[in-house]
C-alpha cells in the first residue's frame, strides 16, 4: 500500500510504433486472439518480460496486451507468477528483460507512484488495509494522491460509499473488526479512489463466502460497465471467467494459453491443473 507519493514526473519516452502498430504484431506463442479491440487498440501491452527474485527467474518471456474496456483473467497454479505478473505492471518488480508499455508509452522505469498517477492501480486485498485504522481514516490513506484537494477527496469517498453501502454503515469501526469480505471491499474502494483506468485485482474473492464474492462481483462488473480495464488474478476459475472476456494460463512462469475465456474452458488440462493445485493444498 503506497503511503506517499514521490517521482510524479511522467514518463516521457514514447515507444517506437502506434497501438495499431502492436495490436497487428503477432503473440508471443503465435496465438489469436491477442486482445486488442476491433478497433485495434492497446491500453496495456507486456513485452517478453523476464523477471526474477534474486537469482532465482520466475517469468520467462512473458506478453500480453489487454484492450481499453477489457477484462483479462490471469490464471494458472500457485507459483506461477500471477502476482509476480501484476508487481511488473504495478512497477514495483523491475523486469531483467522486457518492456511495460502504457497508452504507447515505454513505463518499465517509471516508479509505482507514478504509475498510480497514470491510472494504473493495484489492490492488494484484505491485506492492503490498515487494522487498526477506522475505515474513514483507509479511504483517506487510500486517496492520498487527492490530498491537496480535500473537496474532491470527499465527493470521490461519497461515491465509492454509496458502492459499498455496508462501508458506510462501518465508516467509524477500525478495519479490523470488518468481516473478511468487508475488508476487500474496503480495499477494492481504496483502489477505486484512484480513478484507476487500468485495474489489477489479485485474488478479490480468496477465502470469502459465496455471496459475498457474488457482491463482489457485480462491483466488478459495474466497473467494466464504467470502461475500466482490469487484470484479474482468481483462484477459482468459475468466478474469473465469470467476470473475463479473455484469459492468460501461466505455468512456471510461462504463457501457456491465451485466449477467449470460453476456449479455455475447453482446456481440460490447464483447468485441471488449477484445480489440482489448489486441492494438493
Ligand atoms: N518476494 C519474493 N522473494 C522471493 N521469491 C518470491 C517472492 N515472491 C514470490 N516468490 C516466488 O516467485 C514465484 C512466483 O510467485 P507468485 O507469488 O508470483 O506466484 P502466484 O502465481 O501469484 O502464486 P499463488 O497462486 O500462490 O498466489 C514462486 O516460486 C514464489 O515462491
Ligand atoms: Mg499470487
Amino acid at each position: 500500500m503506497p503511503t506517499g507519493a514521490t517521482g510524479m514526473g511522467d514518463p516521457d519516452e514514447v515507444v517506437k510504433g502506434s497501438a495499431a502498430d502492436t495490436a497487428l504484431a503477432a503473440t508471443a506463442n503465435g496465438a489469436a486472439p491477442t486482445g486488442p479491440d476491433a478497433a485495434g487498440a492497446v491500453i496495456l501491452d507486456v513485452r517478453g518480460v523476464d523477471f526474477g527474485y534474486s537469482q532465482v527467474q520466475v517469468l520467462f518471456d512473458v506478453s500480453l496486451r489487454v484492450a481499453p474496456g477489457e477484462v483479462l483473467a490471469l490464471l494458472g497454479t500457485n507459483g506461477a507468477g500471477k502476482s509476480t505478473l501484476l508487481r511488473v505492471i504495478s512497477g514495483l518488480g523491475r523486469p531483467s528483460r522486457g518492456r511495460v508499455v502504457f497508452r504507447g508509452r515505454d513505463i518499465t522505469d517509471v516508479a509505482p507512484e507514478a504509475r498510480v498517477t497514470l491510472g494504473i492501480v493495484q489492490v492488494a486485498g484484505g491485506r492492503g488495509v490498515f487494522p487498526s485504522l477506522p475505515v474513514r481514516d483507509n479511504l483517506i490513506a487510500g486517496g492520498f494522491l487527492l490530498r491537496h484537494d480535500q473537496r474532491e477527496l470527499r465527493r470521490r469517498i461519497d461515491e465509492v460509499l454509496s458502492l459499498f453501502p455496508v462501508l458506510a454503515q462501518r465508516i467509524g469501526q477500525p478495519a479490523a473488526t470488518l468481516s473478511g469480505g468487508e475488508r476487500q471491499m474496503l480495499a477494492l474502494a481504496m483502489g477505486l479512489l484512484l480513478d484507476p483506468s487500468v485495474l489489477l485485482l489479485d485474488e478479490l474473492s480468496l477465502g470469502l463466502a459465496p455471496v459475498v464474492v457474488a457482491e463482489l462481483m457485480a462491483v466488478v462488473a459495474g466497473l467494466k460497465g464504467r470502461g475500466v480495464t482490469m487484470i484479474v488474478v482468481e483462484q477459482s476459475v468459475n468466478v474469473a471467467l465469470s467476470m473475463a472476456d479473455r484469459a492468460i494460463f501461466l505455468e512456471k512462469g510461462e504463457v501457456r494459453f491465451e485466449g477467449r475465456a470460453d476456449d479455455l474452458l475447453e482446456r481440460d488440462d490447464l483447468v485441471r491443473a488449477v484445480f489440482l493445485g489448489q486441492n494438493g493444498n
